[in-house]
C-alpha cells in the first residue's frame, strides 16, 4: 500500500530540521513516499494534503512552539478546522533541564491536534538534548517504527 508521509518541521537551530531529513532519507522508498515541509509558510489548511502527518518540533521560551511554528498553531487555534480525517505522530525535542516545560512543543501540536479530531499514531516521542543521545540517530528507529504503526493502522481501516 502506498503512504504519503507529510513531516512538517518546527525547528529553530535547525535539529528538528536534521531529524526530519534522516526520517525522510530512512523511509521515502517509492511505496512510502514522503514531503518534508518546513512550517514557516504554512497555515491550518496543510492538514487537507494527501497522507499522514508528522510533527517534528522543538520547544522554546518558556514552553513554546519554535518561532517559525508560531503561525501554524496558531491558526489551528483560531480557525480550530475538522481534523477528524487525520492521522499524525509526534517527533518532539526539548531538554529536560526545562523540567517544567520539558518537549511542550511537541505537546502543544498533539494538544490542538487531538482537540480538533485528529488521530495519534504510536506514542508521542519526547528527545531529551541532556541525555546525550542524538536525536537524528533516536530518530531513525522511531520513524520505522512509527511508520509500521501507521500501516497497520491505515490496512485495518481499508
Ligand atoms: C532559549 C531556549 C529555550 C528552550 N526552552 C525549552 C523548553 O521550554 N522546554 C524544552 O523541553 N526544551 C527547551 N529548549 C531545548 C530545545 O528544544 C532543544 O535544544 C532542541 O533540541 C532544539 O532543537 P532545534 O535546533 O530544532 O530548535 C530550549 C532551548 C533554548 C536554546
Amino acid at each position: 500500500m502506498e503512504v504519503t508521509v507529510n513531516i512538517l518541521v518546527g525547528t529553530m537551530t535547525g535539529t528538528a530540521q536534521l531529524c526530519a531529513q534522516e526520517m525522510e532519507l530512512a523511509l521515502d522508498d517509492g511505496e512510502t513516499k514522503v514531503a518534508t515541509l518546513m512550517m514557516d509558510a504554512l497555515d491550518s489548511t496543510v492538514f487537507s494534503r494527501e497522507g499522514v502527518f508528522l510533527i517534528c518540533t522543538s520547544t522554546y521560551g518558556q514552553g513554546d512552539v519554535p518561532d517559525n511554528a508560531r503561525a501554524l498553531y496558531e491558526d489551528l487555534k483560531a480557525r480550530r478546522p475538522d481534523l477528524s480525517q487525520v492521522r499524525y505522530g509526534v517527533f518532539g525535542l526539548g531538554d529536560r533541564t526545562y523540567a517544567e516545560t520539558f518537549n511542550f512543543g511537541g505537546k502543544r501540536f498533539d494538544d490542538i491536534l487531538t482537540e480538533l479530531g485528529a488521530q495519534r499514531i504510536g506514542e508521542r516521542h519526547t528527545h531529551d538534548a541532556s541525555s546525550g543521545v542524538l536525536p537524528e540517530e533516536t530518530a531513525l528507529e522511531w520513524c520505522q517504527d512509527w511508520l509500521g504503526r501507521v500501516r497497520e493502522r491505515l490496512s485495518q481501516a481499508a
